[in-house]
């Protein structure tokens, strides 16, 4: 079991009595805006740290675990994803660079891009990317660390249904073979009905 919540309150926002989030498994949470989705993702990662109850990762309590060496194994992409560089291999590097991992090498870095069907070359100016093309980099970023776990908040909001598709088997297909978890935030039927092998809603305390 990745994570077990017990008793967990967070101010007015989540209570959550229990909660099993299984490993082997993508999980999806869904819920109405404002339902408390981002808020649970970053409780996991220690980004927030709970008021009441416990969140444990493998049976640890995230008490017990450093938030710098948590997050290198519990990687997430916030709702509004962040750039990091000026170019696209910048942001592909900086997850590794910021784990301490050696860097990827060209044919890793291409793939990457290939999986995330972002038609860009290495040395362009991320600033130029559009939102869901930002996205992509993302996600790309993130695949390259090899996480444990990854917890994607709305990773493929401002894709059209077909491309989300695309992207979205590609990534699960390439997480799972490093036996990485998948953690997806989403509003989309489509990914949570393709994707969700457990499907999880959050609502409103
Ligand atoms: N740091 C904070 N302090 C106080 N309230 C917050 C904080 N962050 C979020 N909230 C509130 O908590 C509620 C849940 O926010 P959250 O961003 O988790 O929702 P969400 O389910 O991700 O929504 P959406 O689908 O719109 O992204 C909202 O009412 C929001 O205004
Ligand atoms: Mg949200």
């Amino acid at each position: 079991m990745p994570f077990t919540l017990r008793n967990l309150v967070y101010k007015d926002i989540l209570k959550i009595d229990r909660m099993d989030i299984h490993e082997n498994k993508t999980s999806c949470f869904i819920g109405e805006s404002g339902a408390g989705k981002s808020t649970l993702l970053k409780l996991l990662n220690k980004m927030y740290i709970p008021d009441e109850g416990n969140i444990y990762y493998k049976g640890t309590s995230l008490e017990e675990i450093e938030a710098v060496k948590l997050r290198r194994k519990i990687v997430m992409i916030p709702q509004n994803p962040l750039l990091f560089g000026e170019t696209v291999e910048e942001n592909l590097q900086k997850g590794l660079l910021f784990s301490e991992k050696p860097p990827a090498s060209r044919w890793d870095l291409e793939r990457v891009l290939e999986i995330v069907q972002l038609g860009k070359n290495l040395q362009d100016q991320s600033e130029k990317l559009s939102g869901g093309e930002r996205q992509r980099l993302s996600l790309g970023r993130v695949l390259l660390m090899k996480p444990e776990v990854y917890l994607l908040d709305e990773p493929t909001s401002a894709l059209d249904e077909e491309t989300e598709s695309n992207v979205m088997k590609k990534f699960v297909e390439a997480a799972k073979s490093h036996d990485g978890k998948v953690i997806i935030v989403t509003h989309s039927m489509n990914v949570a009905e393709q994707y969700g092998e457990e499907v999880i809603r959050i609502t409103k305390r």
